[in-house]
């Protein structure tokens, strides 16, 4: 999700920590923080000095330029809230008991409220709302005098995504990373020695890294580092030389943040269901606890969103529809507000917005509200205005995204929406046991699919470069895939600046068809489907024009070889998780094909990442 930094050495840590904390500041973040251990003077106490901002870096850094700590052990964070609002006291760095441990951490702990449970019963006591604080508190509950066997064996106990930066004022020339389902890396310098979720933040100090593995702990002394698992076993980590520039850094090596951030689509998805699904396809939001009484008197599901999250609503509404069994319709959120209101009471309304603070969204909120709805906001920022204003929500925890065009997030509102309509089929009965087993086994699968699927980036690029000749694009698509054709078009277009538009099959022939030619190519989802053969006789009716055919379609159909120009192989997956699949590889197509013509992928002209004006 958001920054870490931990540094151990001969100089002073906090000017080191504020310059990291500033090349990280390009991630987004909604507040700031620094602990660093204080060498005792005079004979006195060893003391934590610790600094937190709940607003921006530099507001950090001014306090510590105020009374700026000393010490050769410190660490950093920059928050993206997934759990409590960004606020001071939710602020990291996070503390146990008696102020000895201090804990930085990226990433979820889906078993924090059993864990936060078991160590109120046993008196700790918890200022802030955050997951996160349970770290320190378990470190305390096993220190037995050894910090990194204490470490150890309260990681043993979390369950979830952590990357963390940790010391104990016992052992002052001790610093500990640990991650899990989230990134992090040990910096080597001189005779110092770094902890960071991102190179950028030491790249200006060393190019030598160890990278940590899943479920690996980092032991940093004056020494240097060890790294073991986390049953205590030592591992010989790899050193890698970057020799990445900071920019480079930033992206992760990859050329622009959209193509970062297709890869971080594994993550996301993983991170949408973290802590909200059980084996047996129950499912549980934190931060919409709607009773089953609620949601059974519910008789319809209005879904409103703009651009990239009205496509996400027009998923919502399908799968809503198929799994619940009742009316459900997506909607223009800037056409809603001037609809005659037909729903009150017993409508569930769904904003959907990854920035959570786009106007015409928000309007539509605030009248669906006025209008008797229950809403409830599916957006990536914890705290932002549509989260607020709903009577729940449900966080992607999707991380930053940074790139103007919508991608990893598009994906986590769908599988948040998937988790909705298993919750609300859950309390109106409408699901079997069987089937709630078999979504699952299908939504836990598409991390591992999506990460396949990247690495057929290649394939994809080569399609890409063939089709980049042409100006105009038609997508279509039926089912499913008629919205992730809306988005495949919307990808393209948004970011290549070629026109694309999306289509249902069946309405190609009521007018789209006509503008077909060799020179107008159409983009066509043909992947499993029940109306996957009448997509395979549109492509016919296309071919038919000379119209070239670039057809997804699932892995071992061969009904359009031979007819269609192109065809890329798909997983044969549920039709759910084809939508997310295919927009996957229609994101990599759209990007291959604006980076072959030249454009800004990252910022296209005349687009903004939040659209906060009506
Ligand atoms: C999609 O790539 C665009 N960035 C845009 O259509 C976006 O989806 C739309 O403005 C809605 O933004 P939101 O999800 O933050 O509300
Ligand atoms: N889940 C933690 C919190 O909400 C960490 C968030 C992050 O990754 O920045 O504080």
């Amino acid at each position: 999700m958001c920054g870490i930094i931990g540094y151990l050495g001969g100089r002073e840590a906090t000017p080191i920590l504020m310059e990291s904390l500033k090349r990280l500041e390009y991630r987004g973040y909604d507040s700031a923080g620094v602990a660093v251990l204080e060498l005792p003077k005079n004979g006195a106490a060893t003391r934590t000095s610790v600094t937190k901002s709940e607003a921006k870096v530099d507001t950090l850094i001014e306090k510590l330029n105020a009374n700026m700590p000393t010490g050769k052990l410190g660490i950093g964070h920059t928050r993206w809230a997934t759990h409590g609002k960004p606020t001071y006291i939710n602020a990291h760095p996070h503390t146990d008991c008696h102020g000895k441990i201090f804990v930085v951490h990226n990433g979820i702990i889906e078993n924090f409220a059993e864990l936060k449970a078991e160590l109120k019963a046993e008196g700790h006591e918890f200022p802030s709302e955050t997951d996160t604080e349970v770290v320190p508190h378990l470190i305390e509950k096993y220190y037995k005098g050894d910090f990194l066997a204490a470490v150890r064996a309260a990681l043993n106990r979390i369950q979830g995504a952590y990357a963390l930066a940790m010391f104990s004022s016992d052992d002052p020339e001790l610093l500990v990373g640990a991650r899990l389902n989230a990134p992090l890396v040990v910096g080597l310098g001189d005779d110092e020695y770094y902890v960071a979720s991102d190179i950028t933040a030491i790249i200006p100090y060393t190019k030598r890294v160890l990278v940590l593995g899943e479920g690996e702990v980092a032991a940093v002394t004056p020494l240097g580092a060890e790294v073991s698992t986390l049953d205590g076993v030592t591992v010989k980590p790899k050193i890698v030389h970057v020799d990445w520039d900071v920019t480079q850094a930033q992206k992760g090596g990859f050329a622009h943040f959209m193509l970062k951030e297709i890869h971080e689509t594994d993550e996301a998805i993983a991170n949408a269901m973290r802590g909200r699904l059980t084996d047996d396809g129950l499912v549980a939001f934190r931060e919409f606890e709607a009773s089953e009484e609620e949601l059974k008197k519910l008789q319809e599901v209005v879904l409103l969103g703009m651009g990239t999250s009205l496509h996400a609503a027009m998923i919502g509404e399908h799968v809503l529809e198929d799994w619940v069994g009742i009316p459900a319709r997506a909607m223009d959120a800037s056409e809603f507000r001037y609809r005659r209101p037909t729903f009150g009471e017993h409508t569930l309304s769904v904003v959907i917005t990854q920035s959570g603070e786009t106007a015409d969204t928000l309007v539509a909120l605030h009248q669906a509200r006025e209008r008797g709805a229950l809403t409830v906001a599916v957006t990536n920022v914890i705290a932002s205005s549509a989260a607020r204003d709903s009577d729940g929500a449900i966080y992607l925890h999707a991380g930053p995204e940074i790139g103007v065009a919508s991608t990893k997030t598009f994906n986590s509102h769908l599988i948040s929406l998937y988790l909705l309509a298993m919750r609300l089929a859950q309390a109106n009965g409408r699901i079997s046991l069987e089937r709630r087993r078999e979504l699952v086994e299908a939504l836990r699968a598409l991390p591992d699919q999506v990460r396949t699927l990247l690495g057929r980036d290649k394939e994809i690029l080569a399609l890409a470069h063939k089709y980049s000749q042409y100006r105009n694009f038609m997508y279509a698509g039926r089912g499913l895939g008629y919205p992730v054709a809306l988005e495949g078009a919307l990808k393209l277009k948004e970011i290549s600046y070629v026109h694309a538009e999306g289509t249902s099959g069946g309405e190609l022939k009521h007018g789209p068809i006509a503008l077909l030619d060799e020179q107008f190519p159409v983009v066509a989802i043909c992947t499993a489907s029940s109306t996957k053969e009448k997509m395979v006789s549109n492509v016919h009716e296309i071919v038919a024009r000379q119209a070239p055919v670039l057809a997804l379609v699932s892995e071992g159909d061969s009904s359009l070889n031979g007819v269609a120009t192109d065809i890329f192989e798909m997983p044969a997956v549920e039709e759910a998780s084809s939508a997310i699949l295919n927009t996957v590889m229609l994101q990599l197509f759209a990007y291959h094909v604006a980076t072959k013509l030249g454009q800004d992928v990252d910022q296209p002209r005349n687009l903004a990442k939040s659209v906060t004006v009506e």
